[in-house]
């Protein structure tokens, strides 16, 4: 990331197809990986941005939370580059890195200005939260104090979108998979209706009652004459998906209208999927409100977020020390961004 906060390079070595044999991420095969793959990655990045260490700034690294052993990988990495360039460090709470993708774009490359305050749905794999971001008292351009409103009470959104798609027999990772199955199911009206769990209550989400309602639809067809067509697995699929979907536009909606929000963020990997976003983008629409949803390549797992929420905490003297640890359970400290980024 350059000076201005703008993406130099972004490379990101995804290990999907080395755990799609697994049906899910193997975490002991997550860490070796992530030790093998990191200095290629960096110099890949360098090759890309067409710079070297000499145009280094500072090092940024995911502290947590996450998989311990991908996250020790990291920490050490980045500590290591740290010491050996004499440079400042600064570990960043991966759901802050989500949040800031949202000012990632688009337009690629433009730095996106989503106004403050903000409600903000981070969903992926291990997250499900809806966040209120105040404006920053001193500059009202940018992020200020964050306050969660809600959160997932089992299944993340993303977490639940891969199980259903294993259970369907759709492959991993989930999400995609279960978004084409939507598609090709058509418009046409399933037989029968999912739940929309916790829909009018408070903020807070669970989607496991959901996903075992699609168990158990799936068994008992198996049980039948007809058993499980093609078709029922693409119908069971597009439902799943507009219940979630239902589920998390209205209450995102409800929150940006009780907490004031002058914008809407939408962040994490489950912001890939094309028809929360045309969801999301119809009900702000309706409403008046900005969208920011970062291009589909900063909602899953990448560095520019991460480089982007530790510009942004440099900028206000945030430095770590090389005592930096990782920590697989990390939350965020409700405050200022400096603090939780
Ligand atoms: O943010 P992310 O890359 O990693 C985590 O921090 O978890 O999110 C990965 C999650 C996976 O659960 C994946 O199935 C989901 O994002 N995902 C999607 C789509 N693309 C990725 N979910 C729904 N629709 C998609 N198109
Ligand atoms: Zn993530």
């Amino acid at each position: 990331m350059g000076e201005d906060g703008r993406v130099a390079a972004s490379v990101v070595a995804s290990q999907a197809a080395l755990h799609s044999r697994y049906g899910g991420v193997v975490p002991e095969l997550a860490a070796r990986r992530h030790a093998e793959l990191l200095v290629p990655v960096v110099r890949a990045a360098f090759d890309e941005a067409g710079s070297g260490w000499a145009d280094v700034a500072a090092i940024a690294v995911t502290r947590g939370p996450g998989l311990v052993g991908a996250l020790l990988v990291g920490v050490a990495a980045a500590k290591a580059m740290a010491y050996a360039r004499g440079l400042p460090l600064v570990g960043v709470n991966h759901l802050a890195g989500h949040v800031m993708a949202a000012l990632l774009g688009p337009p690629e490359g433009e730095r996106a200005q989503p106004a403050w305050p903000a409600v903000a749905l981070v969903v992926s794999g291990s997250h499900t939260d809806l966040l209120r971001i105040a404006a920053d008292p001193d500059d009202p351009s940018r992020p200020g104090e964050l306050r969660r409103l809600g959160a997932t009470r089992d299944d993340a959104a993303g977490e639940a979108f891969d199980k259903v798609a294993r259970l369907l027999g759709l492959g991993y990772p989930g999400g995609p998979a279960i978004e084409r199955a939507a598609e090709e199911a058509g418009p046409k009206r399933a037989g029968f209706a999912l739940p929309r769990p916790m829909r009018r209550e408070g903020y807070d989400f669970s989607f496991s009652g959901l996903k075992t309602a699609v168990a158990l639809l799936w068994e008992e067809a198996g049980r039948t004459a007809a058993g499980r067509g093609e078709r029922l697995r693409r119908e069971l699929a597009r439902e799943f998906q507009e219940a979630v979907v239902d589920v998390l536009v209205e209450k995102t909606m409800r929150a940006a209208d009780e907490e004031g929000a002058r914008s809407v963020v939408l962040s994490g990997g489950v912001a890939r999927n094309g028809r929360l976003r045309a969801r999301l983008a119809e009900a702000c629409a309706a409403r008046g409100l900005p969208l920011a949803v970062p291009p589909p390549r900063y909602c899953t797992d990448n560095a520019a977020m991460i480089a982007l929420a530790a510009h942004l905490a440099l900028a206000r003297g945030r430095r770590d020390s090389l005592d930096l640890d990782a920590d697989p359970d990390l939350d965020f400290e409700e405050g200022p961004l400096a603090a939780w980024a």
